[in-house]
Formats: structure tokens, C-alpha cells, sequence
């Protein structure tokens, strides 16, 4: 890579690892493959996984463990209480990221669960960069609004700025001046994945530090990617070029009185999560809800085995080579795709490739779901599986009942972590610009049958 060129460019670098184990995929042909749509009701969530090629529906509990972890998985303790699985686990996060009280959850949305379910009163408003869905609902769930308060590069397609995770804090600033007796906890997502899995730059987590210091309010990271995220800061931010990722990720959670993190992505499992936080007061208070939804506060719907295999996934991902490969997967797709015209964002982001459903195809109108309709044409071109980050997935306003449709419309490529070959992601760039030269043929869909919860996993749709 010469000086004057991004990070992002040249990424296409040897895989740190070699394969051990396989398991064999295949394509089915296009008759198929509509076939198969047809009996899911146009809804890629409900495909069967041999009817799928090339799976980027989520990054999220799919990756490939490493044979350290299916090592651990035989230490595993299985106490219902005072497990040595647990004591192992809790030790690693406590050193990666500086927390003395862990909470085991056996995913995201489970601390999610508790986070909100403690912390948040009918009314009350939640800040955020931008809201996973998950968030978005559990914090609907308590009868409150989840607010969005991203910087608006995000939405520049053009623009280079390296961190477009950034909250903005003017924004705020001025939301919390008006409406801070409103406002039970900030909370800040990193990687921010709604936004296209853009970075958080150290220093505008301190700068939200400080506002929320000056209001009063507890800052919580929803760190889902934050081992990516520090990754980032060191390639993009000059102030990180001497640190190391433990340094950068202690950086990061400093400022912040507590975090939770669905452990499926940065984890490196295939299931798991906790919280994590600073004040014992906040773990006392958490601990009940912990007992009463997830489990025992040693396990919380973890086994033992899933603890040990997280401790050494959690160790695995702050190594620099294979964070290097990781995000330079994501960025050598995003290039190809970038360099052939099709709209992504950008810079590359952290576990996935983000392409404009809007852009890719003008001719369908916001009422009949762009990237939905997208998403779906790639699986009948090629049997990629795709996901729609757009106006299906922000749902309804909780208040008019209207479709969200400001925001990005956007067709998700996410990257499992270690398991698909460079080649098999070039596969998937062919098809999305083979895809394009006729993408006026591309029909829109609209909503057949609408769930009103996180309708984007249960909905069905129809070609219009
Ligand atoms: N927060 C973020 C930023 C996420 O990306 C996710 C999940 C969650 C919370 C919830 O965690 O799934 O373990 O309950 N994201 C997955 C995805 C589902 O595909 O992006 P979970």
C-alpha cells in the first residue's frame, strides 16, 4: 500500500488462518430458486439454508470458530451458579474492556431486555447514533421513542469523512437541553450498523462523555462491533497510530459507564452476550432483571462451554492480522462494487457492504420498497441472501402509524467472520453488476401481509 493510498484500497490480503474443516454448498438453479421464494413468501428470512449459495443475511453468530475454541468448549463448567467457565469469562472482558461486573445474556436483545427494562420509563426519550432494531424495539417496548442523532455525513454518499458513526453532538447538545428530564441514558452503537457499519472515533465518544457528564445521564455502548471500531480508529485517526487495539478498546470504554455487546459478531460464537459495567450499583440493579428474563447472574443463558469458546473469541479478535483481513474482506467487495458504479457507502465500513436500493433502482418508488425489492432480485440472480436495512426494517412511526421513510434505503451484504473465501465475495460483486445492466427490469414489491413488531423478519411481500 503506498502513502497515498486509503487503507481501504489494496485489501485484498492472505487469509491469517488456513481451513481445517468444510462444509459443502451448491447452487440450485434459477427455476429453483423462484420456487423457493414463492414457498417463502418473498421474505429471504424464511428460506432454507440449502436453497441459499452465498449467505450474507447477517454477520451475527455465523462466523467459523477457530480450533482454540472447539477446544474450550470442553472446559466447559456447567454450574448453574459459581461456574469457572463464568470466572474465565468475566476475567477477559474485565481486561479487554475495564469493567469489574459482567452480566451474562445469551445475546444482544437480552440486555437489551434488561438495559431498557431498568432504565427506561414510559415517555422517556433514548439517544442514540442510529438504533439497531432491536434497540429501536426494546426501548418502543417501555412505551418510549428512540431518538436518532447520527452526524449527517452519513447520508453524503460522497463524502470521505472517516467516521461516520459520529453522534452529533450539536444535535445532542440541544435534544438533551430541551428534553433532558426525559432522557434516562445515552447510548451510543459502535460500529454503527444501521448507518452502514461506519466507525465512532474515540474522541467523539469522549466528546459525548463530556455532555453527558454536563446532563447528568449514564453513556452506554451498544458494542455488538467495537473490536472493528477500534480497529478503524487505529488505521483512520493519526492520534491511534502508536496504540494497540487493547489500548484503543480501553480508550473507547473509559469514557462510557457501562456497555453490552451481542457477543455473535465481535465474539467470534455463534451465540452469547452481556452486559458490562462500572458501578456496582448499576450491576445490583441490573442483576434482577438478569435473573428474572435471562437466568442466573454466573450463566444467563449461556452454558459453560458457549463462556469458554467467547473468552478465547474475544481474545482472538483484538489480533491486528486478523482484523487487517476482517475489514479488508468488506472493503474489497465495497471497491468492486464502488468501481463499477454501483452506489455504497462509504468509506467501506466494518462487517458489511451497504448498497443504495434507491440508486440501484430509480424506476421503484419508496411505496414499493426499493432495497426490499432488490435484496430479492440478487437471490433470484445469483442465490446470494441479502438483507433490506431500510424502510421495512425502521418500521412504522410509533405515532402516525406511517412508513419511516426518510433514512437510507439500503440492500446489506454482511461478511461472516473467517468463513467465505475472497472468490466467493467477487462471485457476489459479478452478480450485483450483472444485475445492474438491466435493473429496470427489477419489479417492486409491496407489503402482503405486515407484522406489527420488527415486521421485517415475519412480513410477506408480493411483486407489484
Ligand atoms: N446491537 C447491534 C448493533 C446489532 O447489530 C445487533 C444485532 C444487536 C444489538 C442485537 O443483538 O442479535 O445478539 O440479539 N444484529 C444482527 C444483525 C442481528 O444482523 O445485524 P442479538
Amino acid at each position: 500500500m503506498t502513502d497515498d493510498q486509503p487503507h481501504w484500497r489494496n485489501a485484498k490480503r492472505p487469509e491469517p488462518f488456513y481451513v481445517k474443516s468444510v462444509a459443502p454448498i451448491r447452487a440450485i438453479n434459477r427455476e429453483e430458486r423462484e420456487q423457493a421464494l414463492q414457498q417463502a413468501n418473498n421474505n429471504l428470512f424464511n428460506l432454507s439454508s440449502p436453497d441459499i449459495f452465498i449467505d450474507l443475511l447477517t454477520d451475527s453468530g455465523t462466523g467459523a470458530m477457530s480450533h482454540h475454541q472447539w477446544a474450550a468448549l470442553m472446559h466447559g463448567d456447567e454450574a448453574y451458579a459459581g461456574s469457572m467457565s463464568f470466572s474465565r469469562f468475566k476475567d477477559t472482558v474485565t481486561d479487554l474492556f475495564g469493567y469489574d461486573y459482567v452480566l451474562p445474556t445469551h445475546q444482544g436483545r437480552s440486555a437489551e431486555l434488561i438495559l431498557m427494562t431498568h432504565f427506561v420509563k414510559p415517555g422517556n426519550y433514548v439517544p442514540n447514533n442510529i438504533h439497531f432494531d432491536t434497540t429501536s424495539a426494546h426501548v418502543q417496548y417501555q412505551k418510549a421513542y428512540d431518538v436518532n442523532l447520527v452526524v449527517d455525513e452519513v447520508y453524503d454518499w460522497d463524502s470521505e469523512f472517516p467516521f461516520k458513526g459520529n453522534m452529533d453532538l450539536n444535535k445532542l447538545e440541544a435534544f438533551l437541553k430541551e428534553n433532558g428530564d426525559q432522557v434516562p441514558l445515552v447510548c451510543l452503537t459502535v460500529t454503527c450498523n444501521s448507518g452502514g457499519g461506519q466507525p465512532v472515533s474515540i474522541s467523539n465518544i469522549r466528546a459525548v462523555k463530556a455532555i453527558c457528564k454536563k446532563y447528568n445521564k449514564p453513556l452506554f455502548l451498544d458494542a455488538a462491533r467495537v473490536i472493528e471500531n477500534a480497529y478503524f480508529n487505529l488505521m483512520r485517526d493519526p492520534a491511534c497510530r502508536d496504540m494497540s487495539i487493547r489500548d484503543i478498546l480501553h480508550e473507547t470504554t473509559r469514557h462510557a459507564d457501562g456497555m453490552w455487546m451481542s457477543a455473535k459478531k465481535d465474539g467470534l460464537v455463534n451465540i452469547g452476550g452481556f452486559i458490562a459495567v462500572r458501578s456496582p450499583e448499576h450491576y445490583e440493579a441490573l442483576r434482577m432483571y438478569e435473573i428474572l428474563f435471562d437466568g442466573f447472574c454466573t450463566y444467563g443463558g449461556m452454558a459453560g462451554r458457549d463462556m469458554e469458546a467467547l473468552a478465547v473469541g474475544l481474545k482472538e479478535c483484538v489480533d491486528e492480522a486478523y482484523l487487517e483481513h476482517r475489514t479488508g474482506q468488506v472493503a474489497h467487495l465495497n471497491c468492486l462494487l464502488r468501481d463499477a458504479g454501483v452506489r455504497t457507502t462509504w468509506p467501506p465500513g466494518g462487517h458489511a457492504v451497504y448498497v443504495d436500493g434507491r440508486d440501484f433502482c430509480p424506476h421503484i418508488p419508496d411505496e414499493q420498497y426499493p432495497a426490499q425489492s432488490l435484496s430479492l432480485a440478487l437471490y433470484l440472480e445469483a442465490g446470494v441472501r441479502a438483507v433490506e436495512i431500510g424502510i421495512i426494517l425502521r418500521g412504522r412511526d410509533p405515532d402516525d402509524g406511517e412508513n419511516r421513510y426518510e433514512g437510507l434505503d439500503l440492500v446489506r451484504l454482511a461478511i461472516p467472520r473467517r468463513m467465505y473465501s475472497f472468490t466467493q465475495l467477487e462471485y457476489v460483486a459479478e452478480a450485483l453488476i450483472e444485475l445492474k445492466k438491466d435493473a429496470s427490469k427489477i419489479r417492486g414489491v409491496r407489503l402482503a401481509k405486515e407484522t406489527p413488531m420488527l415486521r421485517h423478519f415475519t412480513s410477506e411481500f408480493a411483486w407489484v
